[in-house]
């Protein structure tokens, strides 16, 4: 097959187009017993391919078919051995991989700054997690990625250590020398898990960071709606075999995963796959092109800076996704979350987010130059009105150290707990996540022994305003701990 084709996509008009008379689900049946308003927006065309998996459609949970063609495809597009498809996001697609790679008190090596996923694997799998603290950059107050330096420390320390999970590139589009860190795993027999969320369309230009597959790296989660042009909650997960198996890979994909996998869902990874492969370079080029000019354009206004090549050179910052607009607006005197809220009432303009000193704005192939000088057009407005309002917006991020671990985070999270005043939780074991946005690195993992040192960081935290994220409604007056069960007397 070609890469031109879509067999899911075309095995799905077919059969739409023979009309079948469905005793089967979903009962709306082409939308017939569906809302009507509802049905008249989406339109018939999407509703008489959300189907299911019935014998000509394939199968997710066994593909033979026209599923197993398109994955295939995808895999040739990724430079993959094997590529699953998944209607689960990325945050399926990652805990998918821990859990290949992990079971009950298995290390796993991670950065601090994880998503949420990785954490929900690790409680789910019982792996205790070994963690590297990523790179911050004190000038924007963001968080970069884990250095090889980093990596070798970790694993000369634990080299029993069943998998390496890398960030790549980061939501800000920075990335580290992948490569490298691939080699140092690998000299130990590790296999590396790359978080890819953010980083679909890296694998199709060269001026783009190197994508995982490129470096070799053993599994890759990607999130193919983020950046590539497929539907929300549709992405992928790359496999090269070799230190992990594909099989237990379906295995645990499949244990994860609804039965009810949605037809326009894995046809938009379908289509997605094919735009990328046949037209993919041509299109990032051009969009290299325009945000190359938005930033250009940006850092002529005044006090505001999009960062660009300059910032690399460090371990931690090897390459750059120029795709990405970082904007730093801290010299306005303004937070990067007032600047959101500004150019949502004043321009109708959405940011992808916002922070104390940044906006981020992604620029894809379904930007033009219209949407670039709106946006141009606001921040000059904005760097008008606002210049020197308050004082510059102080970025100084203090990193607090990692507590030890007393249990793992799912013995911990299953365990009997109790709230203690805030005051009086040294020296117990967290049951919750705490962590402080930006640079959003947790504060506290479940299972961790609460320091001193640590409370006075939340709470001096809190006194400059800063984000501190907890459970619900969390104001740093109580924690949930552990239990401790006391002898009777
Ligand atoms: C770094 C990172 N990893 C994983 C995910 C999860 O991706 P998804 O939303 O496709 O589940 C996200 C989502 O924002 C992310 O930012």
């Amino acid at each position: 097959m070609s890469q031109f084709e879509t067999p899911l996509f075309n095995g799905l008009l077919e059969h739409a187009k023979k009309n079948p008379i469905q005793f089967h689900i979903p009962g709306h049946k082409k939308g017939v017993g569906m809302d009507a308003d509802f049905r008249e927006f989406i339109g018939d065309n999407a509703l008489s391919i959300d189907l299911i998996n019935i014998g000509p459609l394939d199968d997710l949970h066994a593909p033979k078919g026209i599923i197993k063609q398109a994955q295939d495809l995808a895999a040739e597009a990724f430079g993959a051995d094997y590529t699953f498809f998944s209607v689960q996001g990325t945050s399926g697609a990652i805990m998918t991989m821990v859990m290949t790679v992990c079971g009950p008190g298995d290390k796993i090596i991670v950065p601090r700054n994880v998503h949420k996923s990785v954490m929900s694997a690790i409680i789910f799998s019982g792996a205790l997690p070994i963690f590297i603290h990523p790179e911050v950059d004190e000038q924007l107050g963001i968080s970069h990625g884990i250095t090889t330096d980093s990596v070798t420390r970790a694993i000369e320390q634990n080299p029993d250590a069943k998998g390496l999970l890398v960030i790549n590139p980061t939501y800000f589009g920075i990335s580290a020398d992948l490569k490298q860190i691939v080699e140092i795993a690998h000299s130990f027999d590790i296999p590396v898990l790359v978080d890819e969320a953010h980083g679909v369309h890296i694998h199709f230009h060269e001026k783009l960071p190197m994508s995982a597959m490129q470096a070799g790296a053993d599994m890759s989660a990607t999130s193919v709606h983020k950046l590539g042009g497929s539907m929300t909650q549709s992405s992928i997960l790359n496999v090269k075999e070799g230190l992990v198996s594909p099989k237990r890979v379906q295995t645990i994909l499949s244990m994860l995963t609804t039965t009810s996998t949605s037809y326009l869902l894995l046809a938009s990874l379908d289509v997605a796959r094919k735009q990328l492969a046949v037209k993919g370079h041509e299109l990032i080029e051009e969009t290299i092109q325009l945000a190359q000019y938005i930033r250009h354009e940006i850092n002529q206004i005044e006090h505001l800076y999009c960062v660009g090549a300059e910032i690399l050179g460090s371990m931690a910052t090897f390459d750059y996704d120029p795709t990405k607009l970082i904007i730093s607006v801290k010299e306005l005197g303004i937070t990067g979350y007032e600047v959101e809220k500004w150019l949502r009432g004043m321009y109708n303009i959405e940011v992808e987010l916002s922070d104390l000193y940044n906006i981020l704005c992604i620029v894809t192939p379904g930007d033009t130059k219209r949407e670039a000088d709106i946006l141009l057009k606001a921040l000059r407005e904005l760097s008008k009105n606002r210049i020197k309002r308050t004082e510059q917006i102080e970025s100084k991020v203090l990193l607090p150290d990692i507590p030890l671990l007393a249990l793992t985070p799912r013995d911990a999270f299953y365990a009997e707990t109790e709230l203690v005043p805030f005051d009086q939780s040294e020296g117990r074991i967290i049951a919750e996540f705490i962590m402080v946005y930006p640079p959003g690195i947790p504060i506290f993992i479940p299972g961790e022994i609460i320091t001193k040192d640590n409370l006075l960081y939340i709470k001096k935290n809190i006194e400059v305003g800063l984000p501190v994220q907890g459970p619900e409604n969390f104001d740093a007056r109580m924690l949930r701990v552990i239990k401790e069960h006391k002898a009777i007397q």
